[in-house]
């Protein structure tokens, strides 16, 4: 455990000298380790092409690492960067509800779930809409209700801001604080806009494939802005 994390809580994300390289690629990830306290809102940071989606899929498991740990504890929900390659059902209500025909749940348990989630991200109106007729905020807030309504302990979300205009983009980002504090979810955001930073508990650096810095979200905002 790192000194800063020492007297914290326990992580619910921990990676440990986790190295990737795609079939007949260069390396993308070279021995990133890093810890993410339950219940807390850390960003991943970065420019175009330096590992934080490959990070992102590989602590979701839809990629395997060459060598390294990764440690994720309890239920996880994706966030994608394209809402559109995440909702897969014609209206709100019907998407989030689609989450869960996994789970064994009864019909009145699944609306409930529904209504919860969607009241979570202020969607409880938009239950009906088709998902055509959102804007690309409602998209992503139905994708988180998604996870929601899954009950997830763990978010990552990949870039969620990143085809948002910027005043949807804050709305999103203190929304997606604001929840994930109030439910103890631990969430790791992916972003590259430094104005996000203001949300966040802590943050993580990738620089072409290496973690070049961690921690507070200031410090770190300081560094990006002197390069
Ligand atoms: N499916 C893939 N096959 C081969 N290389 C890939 C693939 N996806 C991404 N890459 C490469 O991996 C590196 C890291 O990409 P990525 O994790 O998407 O970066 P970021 O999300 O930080 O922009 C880049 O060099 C990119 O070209
Ligand atoms: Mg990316």
């Amino acid at each position: 455990m790192s000194d800063a994390l020492a007297n914290g809580p326990a992580p619910a994300i921990s990676v440990r000298e986790l190295c990737f390289s795609w079939p007949k690629g260069e390396q993308v990830l070279k021995s990133c380790s890093l810890e993410v306290p339950k219940g807390e809102f850390w960003m991943l940071l970065g420019t175009n092409g330096s590992g934080k989606s490959t990070l992102l899929r590989l602590l979701a498991g839809l990629l395997q690492p060459n060598s390294g740990e990764i440690r994720v504890e309890g239920q996880m929900g994706f966030v994608f960067q394209n809402p559109d390659h995440q909702l897969v059902m014609p209206t709100v209500g019907a998407d989030v509800a689609f989450g869960l025909v996994e789970e064994k749940l009864s019909f009145g348990q699944v609306k409930t779930r529904v209504r919860e989630a969607l009241a979570a991200v202020n969607l409880e109106m938009l239950e009906r809409r088709p998902i055509y007729a959102l804007s690309g905020g409602q998209k992503q807030r139905v994708a988180i209700a998604g996870a929601i309504a899954r009950h997830c302990e763990v978010l990552l979300l990949d870039e969620p801001t990143a085809l948002l205009d910027p005043d949807s983009q804050l709305d999103l980002v203190a929304q997606v604080r604001s929840l994930v504090k109030s439910r103890a979810i631990t969430a790791l955001w992916v972003t590259h806009r430094l104005d996000e930073l203001n949300y966040c508990d802590g943050a993580f650096l990738l620089e072409q494939g290496e973690l070049a810095d961690k921690g507070d979200p200031e410090r770190l905002k300081g560094r990006l802005l002197a390069l």
